[in-house]
């Protein structure tokens, strides 16, 4: 293929399943400045590893625009990985890519990566780390994003694991950090970061990619004051659950519940998982990777718990708090109740109204609100 074709692939994909609106696009220009600046690092026999693609431009487009015979891919997000195969598969590129969790797998003997800064930098240094530890010693890494979203702090972060971290020109609004020469690094894996919250008295286990870290969301422990008035659930499912802190908290509350807790990001599967296993909770709290709840059943939970996200990747749009209402809303059976926490100024007790039922609101304080939806 040639570069035509890269930019008749970029201007095919598609970001489904995820949201999609016109303000939203499947690919932006780092997507197109990172694989720029890659060819002149790649050969077909180049081992290119593939981290942070959003859907699949950066992994098709080294396939079909830069000769690369194959690609290793880490994703975080459910619906990223949905959306790769999509692309992959309307454009014919399936079969050539594989996936695999950030680790040794994923970067053994790689030469090239080519990396979606993330927005946090926890996340980055979860990544700087895996890509010094486990990439060839002469691996470069190319770390591109939108200028207004970078900061300086991304640089420190690599300079922590690279001995080279060079800036490349700004193009189009996007920068390409090129790091190159690992530091020996130390023997212990630094995440999960594993945190005890002497407020809830749990502890808390932290990948990266999580939210908030192995910290309390403050809208989180507002949530968590309403604990005593919520039902006692036979199923309940702590949606969007980050770290796991609202799963592991209702559990340890109701030792006759099973709780269901399920995030998009894998990042925070991984570490639910792992505070589930810290505060005993191992075999009670199910850990699912999954795009709001596409994979449970209509009507199987009686209690959802949600503090949703108002941020779609880097802009802020409404569209990810709305799907999973409605997703709530097919997975709640009739009666059941979905407790919601959300900035006050977002408003979204008419949209729980239409989309699940009778709301009313629990709690507000000078920032949050607490809302009962029941199932009608
Ligand atoms: C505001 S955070 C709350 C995290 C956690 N429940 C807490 O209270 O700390 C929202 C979470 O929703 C997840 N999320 C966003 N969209 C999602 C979707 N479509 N399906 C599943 N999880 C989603 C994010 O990855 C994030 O972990």
């Amino acid at each position: 293929m040639t570069v035509m074709d890269v930019e008749a692939l970029l201007g095919s994909l598609s970001r489904l399943p995820d949201v999609e609106a016109e303000n939203l696009q499947a690919f932006d220009a780092t997507d197109r400045l990172l694989l720029e600046t890659a060819a002149d690092l790649l050969a077909p026999d180049t081992k290119v590893v593939v981290i942070g693609d959003r859907y699949g431009a950066l992994t098709l487009g080294a396939l079909a625009g830069l000769g690369v015979g194959h690609v290793r891919v880490n994703q975080d997000l459910f619906t990223g990985r949905l959306a790769l195969k999509r692309n992959a598969a309307s454009s014919g590129l399936d079969g050539l890519f594989t996936e695999h969790p950030l680790g040794r797998e994923l970067l053994d003997e790689a030469d090239v990566v080519l990396l979606q800064l993330p927005k946090s930098l926890a996340e980055l240094e979860e990544i700087a780390d895996a890509v010094a530890r486990f990439a060839a010693p002469h691996a470069v890494l190319l770390a591109g994003g939108r200028v207004k979203h970078m900061s300086l702090g991304m640089n420190a972060v690599l300079e922590r694991y690279f001995s080279s971290v060079q800036p490349q020109l700004a193009r189009r609004k996007s920068r390409v950090l090129m790091a190159r020469d690992p530091k020996s690094i130390s023997v212990e894996l630094p995440f999960p970061v594993v945190e005890t919250l002497p407020e809830l008295g749990i502890t808390v286990c932290a990948h990266g990619a999580a939210f908030s870290g192995a910290r309390l969301d403050i809208g989180t422990r507002y949530l968590l004051t309403f604990m005593d008035r919520m039902p006692p659930a036979r199923r309940a499912v702590d949606l969007g659950c980050g770290t796991g802190i609202l799963a592991t908290m209702y559990a340890l509350r109701h030792p006759e519940a099973r709780v269901v807790a399920t995030d998009q990001s894998a990042a925070a599967v991984s570490s639910a998982k792992a505070t589930a296993a810290a505060n005993g909770l191992g075999g009670r709290v199910v850990v699912i990777h999954d795009d709001a709840m596409s994979t449970l059943e209509p009507g199987s939970a009686d209690l959802i718990l949600l503090n949703p996200p108002f941020h779609l990747g880097a802009s802020v749009h409404a569209g990810a708090a709305l799907k999973m209402f409605q997703a709530a809303a097919r997975v709640l059976a009739p009666g059941g109740e979905l407790w919601t926490v959300y900035n006050s100024h977002l408003q979204y007790r008419a949209a729980l109204e239409r989309q699940i039922g009778p709301t009313v609101e629990e709690g507000r304080n000078p920032k949050f609100t607490v809302t009962r939806s029941r199932k009608s």
